[in-house]
């Protein structure tokens, strides 16, 4: 999309200054708290916001609230976005600078890592009592058999398997099935579910969400169950199940409607505070998923939250004509 002058001026402006160059950078990378910008620059929280206004003004970032946090990322539909990539792409990559920063920043993600790891090694045992303590569980529960289908799958995937609840609830309708989950201690009790269900074909293997080292359109069920607030990067989770997927396949994904109860984040390691049905949407149609489905289930008492089911199929595959 073509700019104005005066568009190209402010956001050239904007970028032009050492800070502001830096926090490009580092959220071309990851979005980012404002505190955890303050951390990485070694600013103060008044400066740092101040840079961050200017950029935001200037078309170059965008802000989003989450909670009593606010995050910021590149704009994504702003026509001056292009503008931030080409002066980013100019720099070299051992820019000492910004290599500091980037050093910073996979700090900070590197603390986030273990300290979720050391929080559901911790829990692991307790999980099925944790899960259900916000929630409605039997009617999230029916509500996703609901909107899995009858199947039967050939292969159903359950990315952040935890102790494997997904597996053995969607279990009866699908062949085979792999769970796949960060946590050592989350996939020992799921191995131990999975085999006390007679779910022979069924296995728990260690790997990241992000880079599942699965093939593409390898599942026609893939579920993401209450697992995308503890990600820095919830989009590219969301891209990478998507890929799973195979034409009519389905992905549901099941979270929290946005929330505000904070000490989730400080007690319990949640990152974001729920997702609107806009983000989600976005996500899976960048993702090549088709206009997806929601339901809402409220809270089972006061002060509980409401869990969203995003359900999305990928299409058909369309035949190629022949001439
Ligand atoms: C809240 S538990 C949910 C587990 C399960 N889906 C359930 O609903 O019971 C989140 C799970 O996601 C896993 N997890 C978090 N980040 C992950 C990542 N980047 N890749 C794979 N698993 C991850 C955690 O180890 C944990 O087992």
């Amino acid at each position: 999309m073509a700019i104005s002058s005066d568009q190209a001026v402010g956001a050239l402006r904007a970028a032009a200054e050492p800070t502001r160059l830096r926090i490009l950078a580092l959220l071309s990378r990851e979005e980012l708290a404002v505190l955890e910008l303050c951390r990485i620059l070694g600013q103060s929280q008044p400066r740092v916001s101040r840079h961050l206004k200017l950029l935001a003004e200037a078309g170059l970032v965008e802000r989003f609230p989450d909670g009593a946090w606010v995050f910021y990322r590149l704009s994504r539909a702003s026509p001056v976005r292009g503008l931030a990539d080409q002066i980013l792409a100019l720099i070299a990559e051992d820019d000492p600078t910004l290599a500091r920063d980037a050093a910073r920043l996979a700090g900070v993600a590197e603390e986030r890592a273990q300290q979720a790891s050391q929080y559901f090694a911790e829990n692991a045992a307790r999980w099925d009592e944790i899960r259900s303590l916000y929630t409605a569980e039997d009617a999230v529960e029916a509500a996703i058999l609901r909107m899995a289908g009858d199947g039967p799958f050939d292969r159903v995937v359950d990315l952040g398997s935890g102790t494997g609840r997904m597996l053995t609830l969607l279990g009866e309708r699908a062949r085979s099935g792999v769970g796949l989950d960060l946590s050592r201690q989350m996939l020992n009790i799921a191995r131990a579910q999975v085999a006390s269900a007679g779910l022979k074909a069924f296995e728990l293997r260690h790997g990241d969400i992000l880079a599942t080292g699965l093939g593409e359109g390898e599942a026609d069920l893939v579920v993401i169950h209450q697992v995308l607030h503890y990600l820095a990067d919830p989009g590219a989770a969301v891209a990478e199940a998507a890929r799973l997927v195979r034409p009519r396949g389905r992905l549901l994904i099941v979270d929290f409607a946005p929330h505000d109860l904070e000490f989730l984040r400080s007690e319990h390691r949640h990152r974001r505070l729920g997702f609107s049905d806009m983000e989600m949407e976005r996500w899976l149609a960048e993702a090549g998923l088709a206009a997806p489905r929601t339901e809402s289930l409220p809270p089972s008492a006061p002060g509980g939250l409401t869990v969203k089911i995003w359900g999305a199929e990928r299409q058909a595959a369309r035949l190629r004509r022949i001439a």
